[in-house]
């Protein structure tokens, strides 16, 4: 397929989100091994989240928030001439949930595949639908993050300092080229470390192991994610605000000029040791992970969507999105709404 000439930056036109109905409590996870409300909400700032009930995949949820999206947008799914999806939690092993979501939404032919890029995937995702619709290859991309955790936690005090983080949920958006000079997105910045790969990692079922999936490895618990919290928790803060200071110096912006600072939700405190070493004021900053947990890939659409509903986000905004994750892998956007 040839590229074209093409004119505009590229915007977000649409936004969208669906979490499941069910709501799990601290106390709820009390129940199920030692951990207790205070702990939870001392140390990451989460009250509740969402998790599934019936079986539901990251395609079905991220279905649901692409048709918001897509409404939203006022652009027809059958406008749509790429997909993409960012999870580390996705439907099957193979094929991709883009695959599965594009049969969903009845967009048969057009490209789908997955971001692999856990907390970061919405913004490597997102930098991939930017090139594509700068160079002309597509006209409108649509791009979800969709997570389901809760199938794949060890909810036993073994597992409780990663299991409480985490919900299900899922967001999407929908990309094209604006006709306003000087809105959308103004650059995006994307890094990542692999030698902090066993840091925060889920080591089986893995293609490297000779037999992929061992009982040894289910009864170390390797089957589940581990993380060394205060190691990811130092260098979360530390990444995230370098790659602030970048998106705003590289557009010659300063700090004090974002309108609103959308990070990914991990943890209430690292956002607000954050915004404290930024000197960016708590209003400027949206957090949602007291009510949906980590939601992963999901977590920026997801707060983006809340902060356009309830009128923090505005048209003319500057806007920073950033995100720090598994990788370890970390990346700003800046974007004029
Ligand atoms: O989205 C991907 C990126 N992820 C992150 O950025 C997460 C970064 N890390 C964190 O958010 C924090 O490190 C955690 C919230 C995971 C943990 O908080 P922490 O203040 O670093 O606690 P800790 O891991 O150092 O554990 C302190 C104590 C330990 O007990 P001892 O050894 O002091 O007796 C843990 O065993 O808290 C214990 N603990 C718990 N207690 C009750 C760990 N998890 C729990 C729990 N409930 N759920």
């Amino acid at each position: 397929m040839a590229a074209k000439a093409v004119s505009g930056r590229t915007r977000i036109r649409g936004v969208g989100g669906c979490v499941p109905d069910r709501v799990v409590t601290n106390d709820d996870l009390a129940g199920l091994m030692e951990t207790d409300d205070a702990w939870i909400q001392q140390r990451s700032g989460i009250q509740e989240r969402r998790h599934i009930g019936e079986s539901t995949g990251a395609a079905d949820l991220g279905a649901v928030a692409a048709r918001e999206a897509l409404e939203r947008a006022g652009v027809d799914a059958a406008e749509i001439d790429c997909v993409l999806f960012a999870t580390l939690s996705p439907d099957y092993d193979m094929p991709a949930s883009a695959c599965v979501l594009q049969e969903r939404l009845g967009v048969p032919g057009v490209p789908a595949f997955d971001v692999r890029n856990q907390c970061t995937g919405f913004l490597y995702g997102l930098t991939t639908a930017d090139a594509f619709l700068q160079s002309g290859r597509y006209d409108k991309v649509l791009l979800v993050g969709g997570e389901i955790h809760s199938t794949g936690l060890d909810y036993t005090t073994r597992g409780r300092q990663v299991a409480v983080l985490f919900g299900d949920g899922a967001g999407a958006v929908v990309l094209d080229r604006s006709p306003d000079e000087g809105r959308g997105i103004l650059s995006t910045h994307l890094h990542a470390e692999g030698k902090f790969a066993d840091k925060l990692w889920l080591e089986g079922v893995a293609g490297r192991d000779a037999r992929r999936l061992t009982p040894e490895m289910i009864a170390d618990a390797r089957i589940f994610p581990q993380m060394q919290g205060r190691y990811v928790f130092k260098h979360a803060v530390e990444r995230s605000v370098e790659v602030i200071r970048e998106a705003v110096e590289s557009n010659g912006y300063a700090v004090s000029d974002i309108d609103l600072l959308v990070p990914h939700q991990a943890n209430l405190r690292i956002n607000q040791a954050v915004a404290m070493t930024l000197e960016l004021p708590e209003e400027k900053v949206v957090n949602n992970i007291q009510k949906l947990g980590n939601t992963t890939a999901a977590t920026i659409p997801l707060a983006l969507r809340e902060a356009l509903d309830d009128g923090r986000l505005k048209e003319g905004h500057l806007v920073c999105l950033v995100a720090f994750g598994a990788g370890f892998t970390w990346a700003s956007a800046l974007l004029r709404w």
